[in-house]
């Protein structure tokens, strides 16, 4: 009986490594951007509380947009179907047909979608992450009076999740996940932070490992980065494993001198949760997901199905939303844009703050506010 299954395993596991040898040899070629007339946004609303939230930004957008959208420069594009029960009722975490329409735009705004624990369907985030190769998730955090200012460049498509629903079981015995870390995932992550500290006059990068423990991948992580880091020699560079990374991300003594972080895909997403709580909580931080192509930008938050079904989800927070919307908008090079968004998103969040609770203001009501600065 386990000798079926231990046969099936290393099957399995024979295609995994095909498959993962392929995906790292055509990285090599990676594409280069082409330019283009007219910029497509999709807007994506997601599930939960993702509708709600999403449908302020697009009214943001709609009104800081207006003559781009006018001129035909900039179209805002609804994509539906993203939705869970789409998703069950195809079977795909990303139904073909709706990842055809995400194809066809330039860059996504994007509300939580819900991942089914579990079974084998795989998050939406993490296909679309796949799909449209956004390898760079940037995340910055910044909490002006305690003297953080962070930006996280976790690697977006590799680590424990590049086959996070593809592990191998032996019933009633075991189970096997797997990590991978590509040598071209790694350099093309790490040239993007260390282009980033350069390009924005940062002096400190933190790398984030377990290298002592996971020796084949964040020990090449490590070496890589540290590699690339000759190539930049105005920046310090210092390794930290995540365990003592996440205390001292509470120490003030310690944080200050952090400025930009490079990370593998896990502990990025773990530690961003973490920063984002110190500046106000994960509802406030937004988050990019670069690649050569697309980009995507969405809250880091989940779709928060507890607050739907507690009948709050009106009350939702809409400020993660659009703040991954300012980010979007200095991406596609409009960073006057970007500053206002950002400039009302603060006004409104003194004026109207919404709390997740009946005794804060409701989405709609932080919208209305927020039309009134843009
Ligand atoms: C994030 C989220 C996702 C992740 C989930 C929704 C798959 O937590 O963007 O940080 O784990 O990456
Ligand atoms: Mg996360």
């Amino acid at each position: 009986m386990n000798q079926e299954a231990i046969e099936r395993a290393v099957a399995h596991y024979r295609e995994l490594l095909l498959s993962q040898v392929q995906r790292a040899e055509s990285m090599k070629n990676a594409a280069t951007p082409e330019k283009k007339e007219k910029i497509v946004i999709g807007l994506i609303g997601g599930d939960g509380i993702g509708p709600i939230i999403t449908c302020q930004a697009k009214r943001a957008l709609e009104a800081i947009l207006k003559d781009e959208i006018t001129k035909g420069t900039v179209e805002l594009k609804d994509i539906q179907g993203l939705t869970l029960e789409n998703r069950m009722a195809c079977g795909k975490a990303v139904p073909d047909d709706v990842l055809n329409e995400i194809k066809s735009c330039d860059v996504l705004l994007k509300g939580p979608t819900t991942t089914p624990s579990g079974g084998t369907m795989e998050s939406a985030n993490v296909t679309l992450r796949r799909e449209l190769d956004l390898f760079a998730n940037v995340r910055p955090v910044s909490v002006p009076e305690e003297g953080i200012d962070w930006t996280f460049f976790r690697e977006n498509t590799e680590g424990e999740y590049t086959l996070g629903s593809k592990g191998i079981e032996i019933p009633e015995l075991l189970t096997m996940d797997f990590k991978v870390t590509t040598v071209a995932g790694t350099q093309r992550i790490a040239r993007a932070a260390f282009e980033f500290a350069r390009n924005t006059g940062k002096t400190h990068l933190s790398i984030v490992t377990k290298s002592n423990i996971m020796k084949k991948t964040d020990g090449m992580f490590s070496v890589i980065c540290h590699e690339m880091a000759k190539e930049y020699p105005e920046i310090t560079v210092e390794e930290y494993y995540i365990d003592i990374m996440t205390a001292n991300l509470i120490n003030p003594a310690i944080r200050k001198k952090f400025q930009v972080f490079l990370l593998p895909n896990l502990y990025g997403d773990i530690l961003t949760d973490e920063a984002a709580q110190l500046q106000g909580g994960v509802g406030t931080a937004g988050s990019a997901n670069q690649g050569d192509r697309y980009a995507m930008f969405e809250a880091i938050h989940g779709s928060a199905p507890r607050m739907i079904a507690e009948g709050l989800g009106d009350y939702a927070n809409p400020e993660s939303i659009l703040r991954a919307t300012v980010m979007l908008l200095n991406h596609i090079a409009m960073p006057d844009k970007a500053e206002k968004l950002q400039k009302a998103i603060e006004a409104a969040a003194a004026l109207c703050p919404v709390t997740g609770t009946k005794e804060g203001h409701t989405c709609q009501e932080y919208g209305d506010m927020l039309l009134k600065y843009l």
